[in-house]
């Protein structure tokens, strides 16, 4: 079953609302017309009210990097779902290395956040990987399995299929340390098998598995034409339109 593959900009915290603006006006006529992939940008949560309606009408679609499992509270500095839906977004982020790394998310607090995208109609992608500690104890399949579980409990077969998952070794990320698509293969191969036996071959089968940590235009070919690997998110790269045309253009 062919999967197509999704190209997302993970743009951290960076752009103004100018900066925003003006890679949409320079970026959206590099990709007119190209239906091979699907291409997302997840900018921050202050420039959504400007990237949603730059990007509105074209092929790209627009997302958080990050929601609240609650639906509304008191969470201050927090964005919720229905804030994210209100401005147009259709997609977030949940669980980035970084989310898990500096603001304490663990695999429970991930799966929360899922059940709330599933059930708001807002595709997830779910980030996972071992860090370079892991790597080297032998410990990488076992961190995999560990964090694909934990985001999956209570997830049903049916409810999972807009599920997207993201590999990030976290000892690639803005490291420029690629895995080499060997690694990443072996490790996206992992990660569906894991999908497959909570959820069946079916949804294993259809499951998007981006890979993710410091991609650029000259490995992006490497690394997305091969069979497990469904995709990109793309961080440094990602901020000049022009190199994450080409990415999208692998
Ligand atoms: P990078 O970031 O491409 O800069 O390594 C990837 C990510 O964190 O999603």
């Amino acid at each position: 079953m062919a999967r197509k593959a999704l190209i997302a900009a993970n743009w951290k915290m960076y752009k103004t609302p100018a900066e925003a603006k003006a890679f949409v006006d320079a970026f959206l006529p590099l990709v007119a017309g190209h239906a091979r992939d699907e291409i997302a940008l997840f900018p921050s949560p202050v420039l959504l009210p400007t990237v949603i309606p730059a990007c509105k009408g074209s092929n790209v679609a627009v997302g958080a990097q990050n929601i609240h499992f609650a639906e509304e509270g008191a969470y201050t500095g927090e964005t919720s779902i229905l804030q994210l839906k209100a401005v147009g977004g259709t997609h977030t982020l949940i669980g980035h290395s970084e989310r898990r790394q500096y603001f304490a998310e663990t695999d429970e607090i991930v799966n929360k956040k899922l059940h709330t995208a599933l059930k708001h109609g807002v595709v997830p992608v779910v980030c996972v990987g071992e860090v370079l500690e892991e790597r080297e104890a032998g410990k990488t399949a076992s961190v995999l399995k560990t964090q694909v579980t934990g985001a999956f409990v209570g997830i049903t077969p049916v409810a999972a299929k807009p599920i997207v998952i993201a590999y990030e070794p976290v000892w690639a990320i803005g490291t420029g340390k690629t895995a080499t698509p060997e690694i990443a293969a072996d490790a996206h191969s992992i990660i569906r098998a894991e999908v497959a036996k909570l959820l069946g071959a079916d949804v294993a089968l259809g499951v998007r598995i981006l890979y993710g940590g410091s991609v650029k235009p000259d490995n992006a070919t490497a690394l997305i034409s091969l069979e497990e690997i469904d995709g990109a998110l793309v961080g440094g790269a990602s901020l000049k339109p022009d190199s994450f045309a080409a990415i999208v253009k692998y």
